[in-house]
């Protein structure tokens, strides 16, 4: 049976998931209730910010804290500690935060690719503008952040692993560019089963504990839509702008505009509307068919005041005998070409 002291003796040793205090230190322990003929706890809570991932994983922390300590059953509720409380202990966490994630990348400019569903072409923008950037001699990185449809590796044709070293992990090379996917952290292609604190943990780790070295552009391929990691690389990485992938369909670019539009509420700069499957053109007669319609990639950029920083037909690249990497456009390929020139138009803007 536990007590009263036993309970708080616990929840005491727990820390905060903010601001990495104990309860104890930020006084954090509100009411303490225990049922003695049902053995139920039920304690309330104060942390930092209430209603977050940190949250659930910390309910989970004390559940089984209490119940290993001998509650048959606990009931549990935050609230949020007074603002006074939050400031006093906030300022170094939160200062220890952004220096870890720019560790090492201190002159590294974020580009993150953000569409507004899947399949508009987002990775495959983000591994060619990833090669043409290094084609043009810049040092360039991919964080495949694209945690549910993770595919850069497999675009590139990596076949290796990273390797660690010391504490860090060293990323794997491929065209020059230094790639780090979710993809290199599963087995057998099985699917991933994500809980809310992981999303921003993994993040955290591919900036913290990957030897990125000197990097002048790291690219981030987001998954699709406004949820929970694209949020997280917004709050994260304030610094950074982004390239809106779209298709000329309508629909596309409606959607498209909804992931431009979470980019401006957060402060990040578009640099520009990139319209994949623009159109079609024949080998044979040189005519061009709009074959998922015609504007959408204009309309987006005028929505979001922004320019389209290119148009890319469908087309496939060339199939090379001895190089394999099934979606990365050739130099001297058409394609290529205009990955190259929005290259050059990134690096005269950023
Ligand atoms: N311009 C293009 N021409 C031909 N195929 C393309 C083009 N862009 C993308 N694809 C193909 O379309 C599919 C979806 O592209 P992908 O980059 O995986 O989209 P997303 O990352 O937005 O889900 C892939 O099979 C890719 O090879
Ligand atoms: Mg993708």
């Amino acid at each position: 049976m536990l007590t009263q002291e036993k309970v708080l003796e616990i929840l005491h040793s727990i820390e905060d998931p903010f601001l990495h205090k104990t309860l104890e230190e930020t006084g954090g322990v509100e009411e303490i209730k225990i049922k003695e003929e049902k053995n139920h706890v039920s304690v309330k809570i104060l942390i930092a910010k209430t209603n977050t991932a940190e949250q659930m994983e910390l309910q989970q922390t004390i559940v089984n804290a209490l119940k290993s300590g001998g509650a048959a059953t606990v009931g549990l509720r935050f609230d949020q500690l007074p603002e006074d409380v939050i400031s006093k202990f906030q300022p170094a966490a939160e200062q220890q935060k952004e220096a870890s994630l720019l560790d090492g990348n201190a002159g590294t400019k974020f580009i993150s690719i953000a569409s507004g569903k899947g399949g508009v072409g987002k990775s495959t923008v983000t591994v060619n503008l990833a090669v043409a950037l290094t084609r043009l001699g810049k040092k360039v990185g991919i964080i495949d952040a694209d945690i549910y449809g993770f595919s850069v590796p497999d675009m590139m044709g990596v076949e290796e692993r990273p390797v660690v070293r010391g504490e860090k992990i060293i990323p794997v090379e491929r065209f020059g560019v230094k790639v780090v996917s979710m993809g290199f952290f599963v087995e057998d292609n099985s699917p991933i089963i994500w809980r809310g604190p992981m999303l921003g943990k993994m993040l955290t780790s591919f900036f913290k504990e990957v030897e990125w070295g000197d990097l002048d552009y790291l690219l981030l391929d987001l998954p699709p839509g406004t949820g929970d990691v694209a949020l997280d690389v917004h709050s994260m990485l304030p610094s950074s702008k982004e390239i809106i992938v779209t298709t000329p369909h309508p629909t596309a670019a409606f959607v498209a505009a909804r992931a431009g539009q979470m980019a401006l509420k957060t402060d990040h700069e578009i640099l520009g509307v990139v319209e994949n499957m623009a159109y079609f053109e024949s080998n044979e007669t040189g005519n061009k068919e709009f074959v998922f319609g015609r504007g959408g990639g204009v309309k987006l950029a005028e929505q979001l005041q922004t320019a389209v920083l290119g148009h890319i037909p469908l087309q496939q690249p060339y199939e090379e005998e001895d190089v394999f990497a099934p979606s990365v456009y050739q130099s001297d390929h058409p394609t290529g070409v205009i990955y190259r020139n929005m290259a050059a138009k990134i690096i005269d803007k950023y």
